[in-house]
């Protein structure tokens, strides 16, 4: 990743940049593994930069939304209500009238309360609701606890055994159309077996489902994908290859199905960095403190999931090595992005990046502290 130091120098930190040489870069690699039947839409929670959604909308992408204010989002920055599935536990009433007025391609419905809400809300339009299926497959993902979500403790999807009955309760419902099955077993897995295995459950289910004529037109895997937080510079693009060939390898798909992929994290991660800059530097008996001017307020990641971000010191990038906790302003001891990192010699003033921070960065920045919301930058507005 390039960083214009020398426009940073003049910008208000913190910040957040994005390449976007690098996100087409991605979106390329992405395009270039697709089926003509395999259809991507990002995962609009990791990062709604409308320069960001643009990128990806000209690549053709569509859009995987869990609210209102995210269908909107996307609309707003032009994609078409055609491309764009709407999941969620809980979705209200008005943004279930709000995917209805737009006509998006398709409601992942998680429960049948929903299922019948939403059936009640279109029949009040007089329109007819596409719907798929969440289903918790209860398959486990080598990953961070909290961003794991395919299994029965978790509280998404509705359970496998009881999908014949509710494609059945759907197929009552007169303004409600049973167009596909939705899955998703969690964030930032790399180990392909984990999706491998996901394969295997709809393989199983799909099974099932054919005799009793019950078999949808489009699956849905969700997302997943991770990136290597540990070597962005090295490995900057997602292992896209081995991701959709374990798909093409373990799903076997009926005639006329269609696939489609809910990724975040793989399209964003990497074309993001959080640019901060030193406040002090102090120490005391057993650590030296690097303070800088972001905190768990502009990238929460660290904090909620002992989540790992590479530090870079970009002024002074040559110097002599020192091990630094690197702690943000906030008035929590949770506030610390790395603990004993060796890090060349700091300064006040020096500007630091915590890589791989463009998905679930400046989207889930808040104001506590009364803090003002990071700033964002592109390599087109820099
Ligand atoms: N589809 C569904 C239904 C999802 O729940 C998610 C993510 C995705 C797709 C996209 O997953 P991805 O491809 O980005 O892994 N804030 C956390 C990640 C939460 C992910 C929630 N769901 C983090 O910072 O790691």
């Amino acid at each position: 990743m390039n960083y214009p130091l020398k426009q940073f120098e003049t910008k208000q930190t913190p910040f957040y940049y994005y390449d976007l040489a690098l996100l087409d870069k991605t979106l390329d690699e992405i395009k270039s593994h697709l089926d003509k039947h395999y259809h991507v839409h990002y995962a609009v929670k990791a990062n709604v930069n409308p320069q960001v959604l643009r990128h990806i909308r000209q690549a053709g992408l569509g859009c995987d939304c869990v609210s209102g204010g995210e269908i909107q989002a996307c609309l707003d920055a032009g994609f078409k209500a055609e491309d764009i599935v709407f999941a969620g536990v809980g979705k209200s009433d008005w943004e279930i009238n709000l995917g209805l007025d737009a006509d998006i391609f398709c409601f992942n419905v998680e429960s049948v309360p929903e299922l019948e809400i939403i059936n009640e809300l279109a029949a009040a339009k007089n329109k007819t609701a596409r719907v798929a299926f969440r289903i918790n497959p209860n398959v486990g993902a080598h990953t961070h606890a909290n961003i794991a979500t395919g299994l029965s403790e978790n509280k998404f999807g509705i359970d496998m055994q009881d999908m014949e009955a509710v494609i059945r309760r759907a197929q009552d419902l007169s303004h409600v159309h049973y167009v596909g099955l939705h899955f998703h077993i969690g964030s930032q897995i790399l180990e392909m077996d984990d999706f491998a295995a996901l394969c295997q459950r709809i393989n199983e289910l799909q099974d099932r489902l054919e005799p009793a004529g019950l078999l949808p037109e489009n699956i849905n895997v969700g997302g997943g994908l991770g990136i290597d937080y540990q070597d962005p510079e090295g490995r900057p693009i997602p292992n896209f290859r081995d991701y959709f060939a374990t798909y093409a390898n373990g799903l076997k798909l009926r005639p006329g199905q269609q696939l489609h992929f809910e990724l975040g994290r793989a399209v964003v991660g990497q074309c993001g960095s959080l640019i901060t800059r030193v406040l002090y530097v102090k120490s005391n008996a057993i650590k030296q403190f690097c303070i800088v001017d972001a905190g768990m307020t502009d990238l929460i990641r660290p904090a909620l999931y002992d989540a790992y971000h590479r530090v870079v010191n970009l002024s002074n990038p040559e110097g002599q090595r020192v091990r630094y906790d690197v702690v943000g302003p906030i008035c929590e001891s949770s506030d610390v992005f790395v603990t004993d990192y060796d890090l060349p010699q700091t300064n006040r003033g020096d500007l630091i990046a915590l890589q791989s921070a463009g998905a679930y960065g400046e989207i889930m920045a808040c104001q506590y502290n009364c803090r003002r919301l990071p700033l964002a930058f592109t390599s087109e507005d820099i």
